[in-house]
């Protein structure tokens, strides 16, 4: 499998995932989803004794507020709706939280920090810069000189740390467009917590002789989402940023980043594959809609989501030892903050990806159920009560082979094309061929294709939809998703 990255691609193009290699090529059976308004366990289940009386879709309240939670030992699960059986229901939850409290980033401090060169910092409940500071680390230009040593090289779609300059730098992963490493803390500014990772943009050229060094919006709209996702308790805490010029000959200004931030256990995607057994996946999973529903809360809508991108985190204090998660990786083109859309339907949106990658990932089987049994009544319900909530927008998105291509705005079009771009890049596309989730059945993919293809020649439908789409037999793409990722088994 080719492994070009195409995030930060802003004109069309496709793009691929390196964090995971999808092996084997196992048949998935065929699913079918549960009836509405009823949740049911992989193996078959329902979370709800047999002899309770099932309401349709229509007769249950959207919001309870007053009935206790009955909490079943044999497995309990988390819902959106209360159901008797589940551990809690989100949406008690939302009423009991009350509306979001948003902390917001002053967009200030990024134009000083790009344009004068100066390093954000934190600072007890607030970002700040500090220009007649005499601390030489309070300049971007010391971050680039620290980082400036270290080589990468790629193998393949394996990168490496060829040198590291003598700074005594340990790798903790590199992905596509960063490198994170531990540099040890004499090396680093006094006022930096001991234990830290240092993130910078990876300073080697892609296959396609590209630098990763990103342009003057994208690293905008990536400190903008780091710094908001760390106050709102959605990323890891961020320390430090700093940007600096990375002139080539010949290109437009480019700028390369230096964070400081909150060090992570490891990414969700080697927590999974780590895992053996079946109540390790459904921790995973519980601990994931855990941050999901707060990301979505917040009006995120997270295209990037996948393993890689999820970073654990576990708390040595706490006897229980419980892992948290939180997001990384905000690159403006996937990570986008969404006005006036229903969270369940962002809960669907982006618990769906990631489970959809979960499926395909190369783990142990038994971890995968254990995910899928504890994601499976939650999805099906947003699927089956989608009429409570406002989700249209998300189900009119069908399944077809559309170029990626940044959204220009967050109207219902550019998130369903968005949508649909992502799945066709990591899941159905040609570029996936060979890997499991592309041998799922997915439905009128090719029919979909030709009517897109008939519709758009019309120049006026260029940002629409062929009507025939709402019809029944088109099934929409997120539901097929859902399948996907909650089938019972991958063989
Ligand atoms: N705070 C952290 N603590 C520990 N490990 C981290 C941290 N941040 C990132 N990592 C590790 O480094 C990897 C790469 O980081 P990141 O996702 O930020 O890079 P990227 O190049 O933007 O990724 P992608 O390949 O998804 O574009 C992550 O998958 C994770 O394994
Ligand atoms: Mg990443």
């Amino acid at each position: 499998m080719s492994a070009q990255p195409l995030k930060r691609t802003v004109q069309s193009g496709s793009f691929s995932s390196k964090s995971q290699r999808l092996r084997g090529n196992p048949m998935p059976t065929n699913p079918a989803l549960y009836p509405a308004g009823r949740a049911t366990f992989m193996d078959g289940n329902r979370c709800s004794p047999k002899n309770k009386v099932h309401l349709s879709p229509s007769e249950i309240p959207t919001l309870r507020v007053s009935r206790p939670i009955r909490i079943q030992t044999e497995h309990p699960c988390v819902l959106v709706w209360y159901e008797d059986g589940c551990k809690s229901s989100l949406v008690d939850k939302y009423l009991h939280d009350g509306e979001p409290t948003f902390k917001e980033v002053d967009t200030n401090l990024i134009y000083c920090c790009i344009k004068d060169g100066v390093t954000i910092k934190y600072d007890g409940d607030r970002f700040v810069t500090d220009g007649l500071s005499t601390d030489a680390s309070m300049l971007s230009s010391w971050w680039r000189n620290l980082v400036a040593p270290v080589q990468i090289a790629d193998n393949d779609g394996r990168p490496y740390i060829t040198t590291d300059g003598g700074i005594g730098c340990l790798r903790v992963g590199v992905g596509t467009f960063n490198a994170v490493v531990v540099i040890p803390s004499e090396q680093l500014p006094k006022w930096l917590p001991k234990q830290c990772v240092v993130r910078f943009t990876r300073p080697d050229v892609q296959s396609s002789n590209e630098f990763m060094y990103q342009n003057y919006q994208t690293t905008f709209g990536e400190l903008l989402n780091t710094l908001f996702a760390s106050l709102n308790d959605i990323g890891p805490a961020i320390y430090s940023v700093a940007v600096f010029n990375a002139p080539r000959t010949g290109r437009t200004l480019r700028f390369g980043v230096v964070y400081t931030m909150e060090v992570a256990h490891r990414d969700l995607g080697k927590s999974l594959k780590s895992m053996r057994s079946f109540n390790d996946g459904c921790t995973a999973a519980v601990g994931c809609i855990e941050l999901l529903y707060k990301a979505s809360r917040l009006g995120i809508a997270f295209f990037d989501i996948k393993p890689g991108n999820l970073l654990e985190f576990i708390d040595e204090s706490n006897s229980t030892k419980r892992a948290t998660y939180k997001l990384t990786d905000f690159d403006p083109a996937f990570f986008i903050r969404t006005k006036n859309r229903d969270w369940r339907s962002l809960l669907l949106l982006n618990l769906a990806l990631l489970s959809a990658h979960v499926y395909a990932l190369n783990c142990e089987e038994e971890v995968i159920r254990g995910w899928a049994t504890e994601v499976t009544p939650l999805l099906q319900q947003l699927v089956a009560r989608r009429d409570e909530y406002e989700s249209s927008w998300l189900f009119l998105a069908r399944c077809a082979n559309l170029k990626f291509r940044q959204a220009l705005d967050d109207s219902d079009f550019e998130l369903q094309r968005m949508f649909t771009s992502i799945c066709e890049s990591y899941f159905y596309g040609e570029r996936r061929r060979g890997t499991i989730a592309h041998i799922w059945h997915w439905k009128r993919k090719s029919e979909n294709n030709e009517d897109l293809k008939k519709h758009w020649s019309t120049a006026k439908n260029i940002d629409s939809w062929p009507e025939t789409w709402t019809t029944a037999e088109s099934e929409p793409l997120v539901v097929q998703l859902v399948k996907m990722s909650t089938c019972k088994s991958r063989r």
